[in-house]
């Protein structure tokens, strides 16, 4: 029949742009269940305070067993690297391991490197980045930028190529008593995802004193906001007012980045970001025009990002012989070494490769996690420095997130505090209260005044400020009240695990009414884009697949949340807040809307806009058929064909 082999082009289009990976292998295993159990809570609750209840959602559930597989450990390549970076006081050198020369050449080897710099004069300066002449040098030479790429060819050929960091030392001296606080985050993962995927490096976490907060709640639905809680304080209104990402200069005019008060205290700053197209200040955003920190890695990424890519998971695991993940781990120590003993370091690292585009991806890291965590503690780094070891949010899309187990865990991201034993001796009651705090409701804003107040215990002329996203919100070596809720914390009652919707039944008639309200909202929003939404597809009802409801107050007031698919298809998650009078008529009105289905190949029309997270591009219907169908207009897609087989169905070109 002429559509299903339609469909099969149409199939193949979307699969081009999306899933250009390479080969590795992945094992399927039986029971994916490989950390002892001793950490489990076996407790029905894992906060359980007068304020809030948070159900313990078990991370094996049946539901989602059939979801979960590991991957492999992954080599990039066979051979160590050929070259490396070594420093003495203030001296940077990079260097040819000479031992190695034989493995990579039987002919002569000659090498050459040119300095990386940002280029300030360009249009976007932070996607901008220029490479020096390559000069030759024999054995090692001298570096004096942050960045080098390196190359080494024999008579032949290239037979290897690198990019190094060989940070500068600060020029300045200051406050070296204080702690080093380093912020290393895994996107997108959640408490009980760490305890599946990376279950040695959980359980590192858990024998080693590392406090677990386990009542971490978002605050908001992606990256972006959750972490501009952290380093601001504020809440999304409010960055989208000061620090508004989309327009060009705000970010680097947003004054309450915490990076640069810890600077003004005399900190070294850093931030790195692994995936440079999909940063959470650059992608659909502006990015920086200046660099944000002292030590700022995007020209880093960029230049790694161009050497040859093996792929995991849609993303570059390997970038030339190094994984991503390893190189963002020895950017770390790179970056505490060359701080140590000048000044203290304050750095966010944040890592997307591994992690953002399949909820099992972080598997194929465990063990190098578990390595790098004995290797920081063997060299003496976590004796003087806090880690914030965590996340911003769970997994936000695919099958998963369609489950119970997977709504709670996509609210509850991992986050361990690592607090150095001269710091808990020096503030014994602050590190109790830390502890305690592990099991109660906590949140983003409440990190933002933590590091706030760690940095007032090493010099007490800082003076804290409030968070303005939530003023009640507090420091965490600070005992929480058992009576906080999520209303009290800045927590939006779409997000909040303390009350569990109860699942209703999709045929009930206010299912249909707010899923119909949604949708017509949905449309309005694309539309209000204006030409940037032009690209963009009107939706249709397709069918709901979940709903859930909260009943805020008895009679009068409730919140459904509905999960529907669209046509052209898509997957919402919104959350419809229906008022009743006392005729028991209803008003609707939206609170969220969350996108579970992988949006990317579908609105590659609008990639540089915020209307992204609510496109389909039209252009990808005109590259499939349209039928006319059961009474019902479709546009097709693999999933439809068998129910379309069976059906009576006009194809209409
Ligand atoms: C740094 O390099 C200079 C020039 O090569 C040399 O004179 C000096 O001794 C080196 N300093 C250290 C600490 O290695
Ligand atoms: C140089 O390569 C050898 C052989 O693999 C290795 O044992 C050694 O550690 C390397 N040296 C440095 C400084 O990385
Ligand atoms: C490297 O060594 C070779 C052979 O000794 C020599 O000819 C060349 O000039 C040297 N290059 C540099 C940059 O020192
Ligand atoms: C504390 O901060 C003030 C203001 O920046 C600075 O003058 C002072 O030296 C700092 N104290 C210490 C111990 O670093
Ligand atoms: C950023 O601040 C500077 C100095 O106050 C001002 O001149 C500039 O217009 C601001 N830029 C934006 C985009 O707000
Ligand atoms: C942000 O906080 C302000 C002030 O508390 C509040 O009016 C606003 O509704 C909040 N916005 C969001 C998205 O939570
Ligand atoms: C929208 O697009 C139309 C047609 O290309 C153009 O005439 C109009 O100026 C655009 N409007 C805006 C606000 O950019
Ligand atoms: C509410 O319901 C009453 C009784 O069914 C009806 O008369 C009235 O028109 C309704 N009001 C609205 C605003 O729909
Ligand atoms: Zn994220």
């Amino acid at each position: 029949m002429i559509y299903s082999y339609k469909i099969i082009i149409g199939a193949m289009v979307v699969f081009n742009v999306a899933y250009l990976t390479y080969n590795v292998t992945i094992s399927f295993k039986d029971d994916p269940q490989t950390a002892t159990t001793d950490f489990f809570d076996d407790k029905q609750y894992i906060i359980d305070t007068p304020g809030c209840r948070i159900e313990n959602v078990d991370a094996f559930s049946e539901e989602i067993r059939n979801f979960i597989y590991k991957f492999d450990k992954v080599t990039c390549a066979d051979s160590e690297p050929l070259t490396y970076v070594s420093r003495s006081g203030e001296n940077v050198t990079l260097n040819i391991n000479n031992s190695l020369l034989n493995t990579y050449s039987r002919f002569t080897v000659s090498c050459c490197y040119s300095t990386i710099t940002r280029n300030h004069l360009a249009p976007n300066p932070d996607d901008d980045i220029t490479f020096s002449d390559c000069t030759y040098f024999n054995d090692s030479v001298l570096i004096s930028e942050n960045f080098v790429f390196v190359k080494c060819t024999n008579f032949y050929h290239t037979v290897y190529e690198n990019v190094h960091a060989t940070l500068q030392a600060p020029q300045d001296y200051s406050n070296i008593n204080a702690p080093n606080i380093l912020l290393i985050g895994i996107d997108g993962v959640s408490r009980s995802n760490l305890i599946r995927t990376m279950p040695k490096t959980f359980e590192y976490c858990e024998k080693n004193r590392w406090v677990n907060l386990k009542g971490y709640n978002k605050i908001a639905d992606n990256t972006f906001p959750n972490l501009m809680a952290v380093l601001t304080g504020m809440n999304f209104s409010q960055t989208s007012h000061v620090c508004n990402p989309y327009e060009r200069g705000k970010l680097d005019n947003c004054s309450h980045f915490i990076w640069k008060v810890f600077k003004e205290y005399g900190y070294s700053t850093a931030y790195a970001e692994d995936t440079p197209t999909i940063a959470t200040f650059n992608g659909i955003k502006t990015g920086f025009i200046h660099p944000p920190t002292d030590y700022y890695f995007r020209p880093y990424f960029l230049a790694a990002n161009q050497l040859s890519a093996k792929y995991l998971c849609l993303r570059a695991h390997c970038t030339g012989s190094e994984k991503t993940g390893i190189r963002m781990q020895n950017l770390i120590k790179t970056f505490l070494s060359t701080t140590k003993d000048r000044t203290p370091a304050f750095g966010l690292f944040w890592m997307n490769a591994f992690s953002h585009e399949d909820v099992n991806c972080p598997s194929s890291m465990d063990d190098d996690f578990l390595e790098y965590f004995q290797e920081l503690q063997k060299d003496g780094h976590l004796e003087d420095t806090i880690v914030i070891f965590f996340s911003d949010h769970g997994f936000r899309f695919g099958n998963i997130r369609l489950t119970h187990t997977g709504w709670m865990e996509e609210r509850l991201p991992f986050i361990y505090v690592w607090i150095p034993e001269k710091f808990r001796l020096a503030h014994q009651e602050e590190y109790k209260h830390l502890q305690q705090n592990s099991e109660r409701l906590t949140t983003p804003y409440d990190l933002y005044m933590t590091l706030q107040h760690i940095l007032h215990l090493s010099n007490n002329s800082f003076v804290q400020s409030p968070s303005q996203g939530c003023l009640e919100c507090q420091s965490l070596l600070k005992p929480v009240p058992l009576s906080r809720t999520c209303s009290q914390c800045g927590i939006p009652q779409a997000y909040c695990t303390c009350s569990t919707y109860e699942q209703i039944n999709k045929n009930e008639p206010i299912v249909l009414e707010a899923s119909k309200y949604f949708i017509g909202r949905l449309n309005e929003k694309v539309q209000s884009y204006g030409n940037a939404s032009r690209g963009c597809s009107v939706y249709f009802l397709n069918k709901v697949s979940h709903a859930r409801s909260l009943v805020i107050k008895s009679k009068s007031e409730q919140n459904v949340m509905v999960v529907v698919e669209t046509n052209p298809e898509a997957i919402f998650e919104a959350t419809v807040k229906v008022t009743y009078d006392k005729y028991y008529n209803s008003t609707f009105s939206l609170l969220e809307v969350n996108r579970l289905d992988r949006y990317a190949p579908k609105t590659f029309c609008v990639k540089d806009s915020p209307v992204q997270i609510y496109c389909y591009c039209k252009s990808l219907l005109k590259q499939l058929t349209n039928i006319f169908c059961n009474n019902k207009f479709y546009y097709l897609n693999n999933k439809l064909t068998s129910e379309l087989r069976r059906g009576q169905c006009v194809v209409l070109h």
